[in-house]
């Protein structure tokens, strides 16, 4: 066979293997054996020194040209494999938006966010407390100055606040902006038991749920929106046992008797004495696992008794009145019970994610 020939027959062997390729990892398994030093060509050209100089250019040229068409064919092929197989992933993954309109059986039903809120306000209504509700947009007074946590207090910086610049305005939904004319997203729901406290005479035996924010970057467990549900309860003659004892009997109405509730020493600037309060882990039932580091206890919220100054500050009496307040997230709580191990998921709005709730 005679170095042209050889050219040839490379070059169709070639053609042939791409031909028979069925996929893209296919064609790129391929490439060695296309292009390599030890390739049909490759090997080739790696004859060309021995070749005579009058032959060497002719044949230089030759298996440029079959290189060329070989990569040609190759890149098409690889273009077609990826179009194709790219179309298969999309249609796998399309969400059909009209899914739910052609059963007729099918109805939705509310985010696992709002089922679980609406079972946390059952649960207080069966206790005997009312539901309020605040704004999302607060003044710095309500979120943070009349809950004793006054503009240069350290633990503001617990709280990663969202400001917002309204121009000129200095009221927001109501009118009422306490004693501040500086806007924030609210970073708790803490700031609806002030206004339910400057509205109401007590005793007061109350529950807020709604939105909160923070400024954080989504991850697996934070989000910079989400929800919490804020207790308070004031009254004449109410102390920490009162709390302990609510908390407790909220734990098992809210999750089922085996699961108990535990208070530990911590710090609110709104509550003195403040305490974080734990409940047995829900997944383990307090024998100790991953999602409870082995514990038996997760956390859930803070507590304590209100401070007199944030009683004051709603022109509340002090020493006539006692009361205590506690607050938790209600997202964490739905993603335990639920095992959902990414928070941002209940976000993303996939309804084949949403659907299992
Ligand atoms: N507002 C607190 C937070 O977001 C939680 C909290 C702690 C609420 C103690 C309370 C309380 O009412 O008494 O971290």
């Amino acid at each position: 066979m005679s170095v042209y020939e050889e050219i040839v027959s490379a070059r169709e062997q070639a053609l042939s293997s791409i031909q028979s390729a069925t996929d893209l990892s296919n064609l790129v398994d391929l490439e060695p054996a296309l292009f390599g030093k030890k390739s049909a060509l490759g090997s080739l050209k790696g004859l060309m020194g021995k070749l005579d100089a009058s032959e060497r250019a002719s044949v230089g040229q030759a298996l440029n040209q079959a290189q060329k068409e070989v990569q040609e064919a190759h890149q098409k092929s690889k273009n077609y494999f990826f179009e194709h197989e790219r179309n298969l992933q999309l249609g796998a993954e399309g969400i059909d938006l009209t899914e739910t309109l052609k059963n007729p059986n099918h109805r939705g039903h509310l985010h696992l966010v709002t089922q679980t809120m609406e079972r946390l306000e059952d649960v207080f209504v069966g206790m005997g407390f009312t539901v309020s509700e605040g704004p999302q947009a607060e003044t710095d007074w309500y979120n943070f100055e009349a809950l004793n946590l006054p503009e240069a207090h350290v633990a503001r910086s617990m709280f990663d606040t969202l400001y917002l610049d309204l121009g000129e305005r200095t009221e927001i939904g109501d009118g009422e902006g306490g004693e501040s004319t500086k806007f924030l997203l609210r970073t708790h729901t803490s700031p609806v038991q002030i206004r339910v406290m400057e509205s109401q005479e007590p005793p007061i035996y109350t529950v807020c749920p709604g939105r909160v924010f923070r400024r954080d970057t989504a991850d697996a467990s934070h989000m910079p929106v989400f929800h919490q549900i804020e207790g308070l309860v004031i009254d004449e003659g109410i102390s920490f046992t009162d709390l302990a004892g609510t908390l407790n009997d909220f734990t098992s109405a809210y999750f089922g008797g085996a699961i108990k509730s535990r208070l530990r020493p911590s710090y609110f600037p709104f509550t003195e004495p403040s305490a974080e309060f734990d409940i047995t882990c829900v997944i383990c039932e307090g024998s100790g696992c991953q999602t409870c580091q082995r514990t038996g206890w997760i956390e859930l919220g803070g507590c304590g008794m209100v401070h007199p100054n944030v009683l004051r500050n709603c022109g509340i009496d002090s020493e006539q009145w006692t009361g205590f307040a506690f607050g938790f997230g209600i997202d964490r709580l739905a993603l335990m019970r639920h095992g959902i191990k990414d928070l941002r998921d209940m976000y993303t709005n996939d309804v084949r994610f949403l659907s299992q709730f």
